[in-house]
């Protein structure tokens, strides 16, 4: 059936450039789907790989993964009773997940209730290779499984930008701790105080870390970090690891977060080397600790230093980590794993991610916010877009 409306939305143009574009407003296309007016979008530093032409993203696709917003159309077949034992990340890409026979999710029915036409969500979208599905940095977004898909959250303004983390980067830094094989009272090293990083550091103190070092060379992200009691070390200053062994005597960390993935840089902040974070983590982990590992590796990378790491081969000491039987956790998060308890984190007033949110502006404005967020300057460190 041919469109008749349009809608504004984030298009990828090219590398390094995104405008805002009509495109045709989204319809309901299987009875799963609901269809959400956005009230906010974030941008992910997920979005940045896609944006600088360091994925197979092409271009003309909708950003924006992490979508919040007021359900307006519901599918024929979204009920209450829809159980469901896939993944957050199968919701963009179910066919896989369901061949995957990923592990299945403890729901309750009361989380798996459909959100009504009217009430308010958080929902996961468009990733590159996750699926067709159109992003939701746009004013509506359709959401395929949507009884599994969609978080229901309170109605009304608070804790607005608090529950807009809840579709990716709160549980992912969440995750990237568990991922580390955290226990309460041990320390952490976190690598990267981008969004991800400084929700792992967050999440570490929240689950009774001792001590939380956050590794990076932006001073508004290591300011962040300090505020929240962290332990800030600039590497543009000298190694990250030698300056907190120093600060620890000798004494090596119990876990340490790559909240940062492939495109880590040595100190001048421009100079890639995807291996650099994993080789620190090895290093100062101590023996029979673990590595939590959120940021993101691909196994195509079109911009990659070297051709190994082009096909996503990236060296590191394994011998090392043998000696030190040190653990890695890694992939994407399981959004749904989490989402509902740091919701209820956020509604009981224990959890408070939005001190991450650095900008809130219009739709029409994420083209110079992309730009400013890319080059991680005038403090640019989580976006949120409102349409
Ligand atoms: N696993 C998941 O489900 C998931 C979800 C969302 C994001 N991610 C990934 O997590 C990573 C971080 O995301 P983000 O939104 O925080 O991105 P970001 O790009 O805003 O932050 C990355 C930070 O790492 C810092 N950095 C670069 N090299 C470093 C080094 N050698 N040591 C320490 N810090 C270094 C940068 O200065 C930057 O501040 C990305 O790779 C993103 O794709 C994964």
């Amino acid at each position: 059936m041919p469109h008749t409306t349009t809608m504004k939305a984030v298009v990828y143009e090219k590398p390094f450039s995104v405008v805002i574009c009509d495109v045709e407003k989204p319809e309901i296309q299987h009875p799963d789907d609901i269809i959400v007016k956005v009230t906010t979008s974030c941008i992910c530093g997920s979005d940045l790989h896609m944006y600088e032409g360091r994925t197979a993203a092409e271009p003309g696709i909708v950003f924006g993964h992490e979508n919040m917003g007021i359900v307006e159309e519901v599918g024929t077949a979204v009920t209450a009773t829809a159980l469901s034992c896939l993944s957050m990340w199968a919701a963009v890409d179910a066919p896989t997940a369901k061949k995957a026979a990923l592990p299945s999710v403890p729901t309750s029915i009361q989380d798996l209730l459909a959100v009504p036409t009217g009430e308010k969500c958080t929902t996961v979208t468009l990733y590159v290779a996750m699926g067709p599905y159109k992003g939701g940095q746009a004013e509506y977004v359709r959401v395929p499984f949507a009884d599994f898909n969609a978080l229901k959250l309170p109605p009304g303004k608070e804790h607005e930008a608090d529950f807009a983390l809840l579709a990716d980067i709160f549980p992912t830094g969440w995750h990237g701790v568990k991922l580390s094989g955290f226990k309460p009272g041990e320390s952490v090293a976190v690598f990267g105080g981008g969004p991800v990083g400084l929700m792992a550091a967050y999440s570490g103190i929240i689950q009774g870390a001792s001590e939380v070092y956050v590794v990076d060379r932006v001073q508004e992200r290591l300011a962040k970090a300090q505020e929240i009691g962290c332990i800030p070390i600039d590497f543009s200053k000298g190694d990250a690891v030698d300056q907190i062994l120093k600060l620890r005597g000798g004494r090596e960390v119990d876990r340490g977060v790559d909240a940062v993935g492939y495109q880590a840089t040595t100190g001048d902040g421009k100079t890639e080397q995807p291996n650099v974070v994993l080789e620190s983590l090895i290093r100062l982990v101590k023996p029979t600790g673990g590595l939590g590992i959120p940021g993101l590796y691909v196994p195509k990378d079109p911009g990659a230093p070297d051709s190994a790491a082009a096909k996503g081969y990236i060296s590191f000491p394994f011998g090392k980590l043998f000696e030190k039987g040190l653990t890695i956790g890694t992939g994407q998060c399981n959004v749904k794993m989490y989402n509902r308890y740091l919701r209820d984190l956020i509604i009981a007033g224990r959890a408070k991610p939005s001190f991450v949110v650095s900008h809130e502006v219009s739709l029409d404005k994420a083209p110079e916010a992309y730009d400013k967020f890319d080059r991680r300057i005038e403090g640019y460190t989580k976006v949120l877009l409102h349409p």
